[in-house]
């Protein structure tokens, strides 16, 4: 059944009126900062180790061991909050220009090489701010939308990390109402993200026509499903949870295709994440720029790539023909750092840095790290920019198929 028509400027009118977005930034940085500052950095020893990792971080953050002590946290420290918000603002492009996968069927969100999720906190919040609107205005189509995120991560370091402080952002650990909690009750909803349950570890070898086949011949198996009852009945319907499986509407590759070896060693899943895409389904890579004067840059490299392994085959399926393709997209998104989100980052980093110096570990920071984290401190003038490609799926019934 097709959804009735609704008008997306009507809905950022309300987001932006009841100040959401900005809200749910606040939030979700200052309870990063309780987190961090009474549960995290808590003695001279752990906070050394974070302090000494934040220069990898910053320069190796593909290639750094996530499960090394102290890294997740450096790498949340320095990139949580503003890959979160980057999400925000794609987010609400997408919802803007109606590419935002708005359904009355559940709606499937992966993100893959989660690291902390910035882009599934992001995508949750505005899922969860369409529900709400729903309820206000009465729209049935978003009141009861259902989505569920899920997550491919190879690192256990991060697993346990979002456990914790999913644990904690939610509110199941008490300690966190403690909090200046009252300010915020207006926007407090959770954050729908699977704790340390993601269900993929590596990216490497992800084939799910293959998943979805094994589950076919596992529940014809646990069944007994014998021949003839494909001529009687359609498996398709029988098992709707065999039907909906590894199946996604929004594909999400955040700061993850680093080096252009990446891109090609993960040529076939990306393929199979584009096949798993339903109708209107949505890849988006988010990365650096790259430098614009140079096509051979190593970013602008990887984004061609991907293109075309995305974009120059089809995707073939029984009755249908599927086929990828980028779509307009501002290709740069940007914010100003001396705007209000960037403020709220600097009183962040002010406060890490403050804890940094009472454990007396400031000195363990490497110089670069540092001059990093005061240069984001002291200086208002700079534009966070980075590179936004969006490829959407679409499908053609064969001929025969046609109705
Ligand atoms: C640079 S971090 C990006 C984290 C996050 N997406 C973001 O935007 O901040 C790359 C992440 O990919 C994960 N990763 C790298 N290779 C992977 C693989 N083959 N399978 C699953 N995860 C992988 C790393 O553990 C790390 O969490």
């Amino acid at each position: 059944m097709k959804i009735p028509p609704y008008n997306t400027t009507e809905i950022i009118n309300w987001i932006e009126r009841n100040n959401y977005f900005y809200k749910r930034f606040c939030y979700l940085s200052d309870i990063l900062e309780y987190y961090l500052i009474n549960y995290v950095l808590v003695s001279r020893e752990r906070a050394k180790s974070i302090a000494e990792n934040l220069l990898d971080v910053i320069k190796k953050c593909n290639t750094v061991d996530y499960n090394k002590k102290g890294v997740p946290e450096a790498y949340t420290i320095l990139h949580f909050l503003d890959r979160y918000h980057r999400f925000q603002l794609i987010s609400k492009l997408l919802l803007k220009y109606y590419k935002l996968p708005i359904k009355r069927k559940k709606i499937d969100i992966i993100g893959v090489g989660t690291g902390p999720a910035p882009s599934l906190f992001a995508i949750s919040d505005i899922y969860t701010l369409l529900k709400i609107y729903g309820k206000e205005t009465n729209k049935l189509v978003f009141k009861e939308l259902k989505f569920k995120t899920d997550y491919v991560e190879n690192s256990y370091g991060w697993r346990n990390w979002l456990h914790r402080f999913l644990e904690f952002a939610n509110g199941t650990n008490e300690e966190r109402y403690r909090m200046d909690y009252e300010k915020y009750r207006p926007i407090d909803f959770r954050w729908s993200v699977p704790y340390q349950h993601g269900s993929f570890n590596n990216a490497k070898g992800l084939d799910f026509r293959k998943r979805k086949q094994e589950l076919f011949m596992s529940l014809k198996t646990k069944y007994e499903i014998g021949e003839n009852y494909f001529s009687q009945y359609s498996f398709e319907y029988d098992f709707p949870y065999w039907r909906h499986s590894n199946r996604y509407n929004l594909v999400i590759f955040s700061n993850f295709f680093t080096q252009i070896s990446l891109v090609n060693n993960l040529k076939l899943e990306l393929r199979s994440f584009a096949d798993s895409l339903r109708k209107r389904g949505l890849i988006i890579i988010v990365g650096a720029k790259g430098d614009p004067r140079k096509r051979t840059d190593d970013y602008h490299a990887i984004y061609d790539k991907i293109s075309l392994i995305l974009e120059d085959d089809k995707y073939y399926k029984k009755k249908s023909i599927g086929f990828c393709k980028k779509i307009k997209f501002p290709l740069e998104i940007s914010y100003e750092w001396s705007n209000s989100y960037g403020k709220k980052m600097q009183s962040f980093y002010k406060s890490i840095l403050n804890k940094f110096e009472d454990l007396k570990v400031k000195q363990d920071i490497p110089t670069e790290a540092l001059d990093f984290l005061e240069n984001r401190i002291k200086n208002n003038e700079f534009k966070i920019k980075w590179a936004t490609h969006i490829f959407r799926k679409g499908f053609i019934f064969k001929k025969k198929y046609k109705k």
